[in-house]
């Protein structure tokens, strides 16, 4: 069987904050268009709350939602009722290229964290006020495989940094 990849994608502020009022407490297109350049082709799997916060099913992608509410049904998504049967559907449709993306959100981080083999995160250098939160992990269990700098020419010219980190144990 293919082994799965599985990947985190997260943009995270310098006090870890990921959101607030269930929306991102910022407005930075070039990571939206890191996003998406990531993801298209692929699955990704969120929980609830951040996909009423995006809103839709995202084209081009299999959009996998997990909620423990029974009825919960969104046409052009997968609704699942646990992690592990999200990655039943991940381990049904992947194939040697295919990545899967944990996108958010805080409660799916907190259970996606300890299986994950890669991390993407878009590191915000500023703090933001929010009400949820990127987990704490051990740093030295990942290595740092690149770091591209920017400086964003809205939001006071933000500086943010695409980060990857792969887990030193992994083998994918
Ligand atoms: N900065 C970023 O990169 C980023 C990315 C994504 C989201 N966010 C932000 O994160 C916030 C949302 O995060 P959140 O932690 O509040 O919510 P969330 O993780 O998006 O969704 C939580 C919901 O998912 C369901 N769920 C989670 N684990 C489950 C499991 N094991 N089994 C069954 N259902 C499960 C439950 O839905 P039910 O209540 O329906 O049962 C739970 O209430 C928003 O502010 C959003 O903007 C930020």
């Amino acid at each position: 069987m293919t082994p799965l990849h599985l990947s985190i994608l997260v943009a995270m502020a310098k006090n870890r904050v990921i959101g607030r009022n269930n929306r991102l407490p910022w407005h930075l297109p070039a990571d939206l268009k890191h996003f998406k350049f990531l993801t298209m082709g692929q699955t990704i799997v969120m929980g609830r709350k951040t996909y009423e916060s995006i809103g839709k099913p995202l084209p081009g992608r299999a959009n996998v939602i997990i909620t423990r509410q029974a009825d919960y049904e969104v046409p052009g998504a997968m609704v699942v009722h646990s992690l592990e049967d999200a990655l039943l559907i991940c381990e049904e449709t992947s194939n040697s290229h295919s990545e899967n993306f944990i996108i958010g959100g805080e409660k799916l981080y907190r259970q996606a964290l300890k299986i994950c083999q890669r991390m993407y995160i878009t590191e915000i250098q500023r703090d933001f006020d929010g009400d949820v939160f990127f987990p704490e992990f051990d740093r030295s269990e990942w290595e740092e495989t690149q770091r591209d700098k920017h400086i964003a020419e809205n939001e006071g010219g933000l500086e943010y940094h695409f980060v990857v980190l792969q887990r030193k144990s992994s083998t994918v």
